[in-house]
């Protein structure tokens, strides 16, 4: 796997503390006595920072999983998000955090977010690890974001390539000649 890696963008222990920041900066917008959370990750890629994230932010909380793919297979374009398990549970009055790994055209982020207004949400906000600045149109971003990045493939922390690469502990970005 580390042969395949081109060059590490963030370590591990970068992301550890920013995560933490993160959870802090998220507790801080929801007052313990603000009632219960409902996360809502976005599989399969958020799935190691929601683990690091949830453990880190002491609120009563609730897990409604939803699946999207908008990166089929081997391609790293992306085309028209699919949503492969919907979000099935009830968030009438809910606040709702959406997680996802990464913010990127904003086109999963806007299909997901609509999902959870029309299950009734009382509140929707959306925290992401990674996010490429100035590719999703105006007005689709997220409240919560670990770190700005280059508008570059990475794989790592849960992001894959092809379904690999997901448990590689670091963000970084694969050679070229593994993307065919
Ligand atoms: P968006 O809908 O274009 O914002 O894409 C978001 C989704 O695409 C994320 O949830 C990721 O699963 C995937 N994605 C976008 N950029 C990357 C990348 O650089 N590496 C791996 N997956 C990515
Ligand atoms: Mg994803």
């Amino acid at each position: 796997m580390e042969a395949e890696i081109d060059r590490i963008l963030i370590r591990d222990h970068d992301i550890a503390r920013r995560v933490a920041a993160m959870a802090d900066e998220i507790a801080a917008a929801y007052p313990s006595d603000a009632g219960e959370l409902t996360l809502v990750p976005i599989l399969s890629g958020s799935i190691i920072f929601v683990a690091d994230l949830m453990r880190r932010l002491p609120r009563r909380m609730r897990l409604a999983m939803v699946s999207i793919s908008t990166y089929p297979g081997r391609s790293t374009r992306p085309t028209e998000a699919r949503t492969t398990l919907e979000l099935r549970t009830d968030l009438e009055g809910r606040d709702v955090l959406i997680v996802d790994d990464i913010l990127d055209t904003g086109g999963t982020l806007a299909r997901v977010r609509a999902m959870v207004r029309e299950r009734g949400a009382r509140s929707v906000r959306a925290a992401v690890l990674l996010r490429k600045p100035g590719k999703a149109p105006p007005g689709v971003d997220a409240e919560f974001v670990g770190f700005d990045i280059a508008d570059e493939f990475v794989v790592g922390y849960g992001l894959d390539y092809d379904d690999l690469y997901r448990n590689y502990p670091h963000i970084g970005v694969l050679r070229p000649e593994v993307m065919r």
